[in-house]
């Protein structure tokens, strides 16, 4: 869980801060928003343009289609947020996959400076020279990393200490385990002629939890063999 005092923050650097906050202004992240557990800040980066246009794109040296995002404005936007020890994000499609267990990492930091490409992305240099760390959400590329940024943010705030309740559904969810989570049901009993499996209303905590693990397992199998290959080898360290 997370160790920080101070509040996490964030700050997204985007052509389109009107874009924020977006889906984790509402709900949990929202509430969370509001109840100062975490905190945002947006910087335009085209306030960082050299000309009178607002110029933030060129053509590609080498050619091809589309644009890229100046190195001298990208990097002039980076460079007005004060240097701490939060990790700076680059996210594109290119960068290493968000996992659970890298949420989990920059949960118990304290935040994320998250610049956010549109067009082809950003002049490589920047991220060269800056370190930064590019992150992916996906196998799939989006129009922009804004709605990553979302997603990214969403994760984490999640796992705040504090924002969600009850501490046990974070310990059961997808991932935790090494494993997609088992099915939840609720009332009613029958719906659409399909009954609640008869184990969940055993009152019967062990056959529950057992049922529970079958269903985890055989998801997994069934859908994720990449997860199912790696838990298999876990339980075979742990001697299971
Ligand atoms: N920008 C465009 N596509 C992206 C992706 N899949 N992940 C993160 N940022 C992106």
């Amino acid at each position: 869980m997370t160790s920080q005092t101070s509040r996490w923050s964030v700050t997204v650097l985007t052509l389109f801060p009107e874009m924020f906050p977006g889906s984790v202004g509402h709900s949990l992240a929202g509430k969370a928003r509001s109840d100062g557990l975490w905190s945002l800040e947006t910087i335009d980066i085209r306030a960082f343009a050299h000309d009178v246009h607002g110029t933030v794109d060129d053509t590609p040296f080498g050619g091809g289609p589309g644009m890229v995002m100046r190195a001298d404005v990208v990097d002039a936007a980076l460079q007005s947020v004060p240097d701490d020890d939060r990790p700076r994000i680059y996210l594109s499609p290119r960068g290493k996959l968000l996992t659970q267990q890298y949420v989990r990492e920059l949960a118990d930091g304290s935040g994320a400076v998250i610049l956010c490409g549109r067009y082809e992305g950003i002049d490589h240099r920047v991220t060269l020279a800056r370190g930064l760390e590019e992150v992916s959400i996906g196998d799939y590329v989006l129009s922009g990393g804004e709605p990553a940024a979302e997603v990214l943010i969403d994760a984490c705030v999640r796992l705040l200490p504090g924002v969600i309740g009850d501490a046990r559904s974070l310990q059961e969810e997808s991932f935790e385990r090494g494993l997609l989570e088992y099915p939840h049901y609720t009332r009613p009993q029958t719906w659409g002629g399909l009954d609640v499996p008869a184990v969940l209303r055993s009152g019967h905590h062990a056959r529950v939890a057992e049922w529970r693990r079958a269903q985890a397992e055989e998801l997994t199998r069934l859908r994720r063999p990449d997860l199912w290959a790696r838990y298999g080898g876990t339980r075979k360290r742990e001697g299971l």
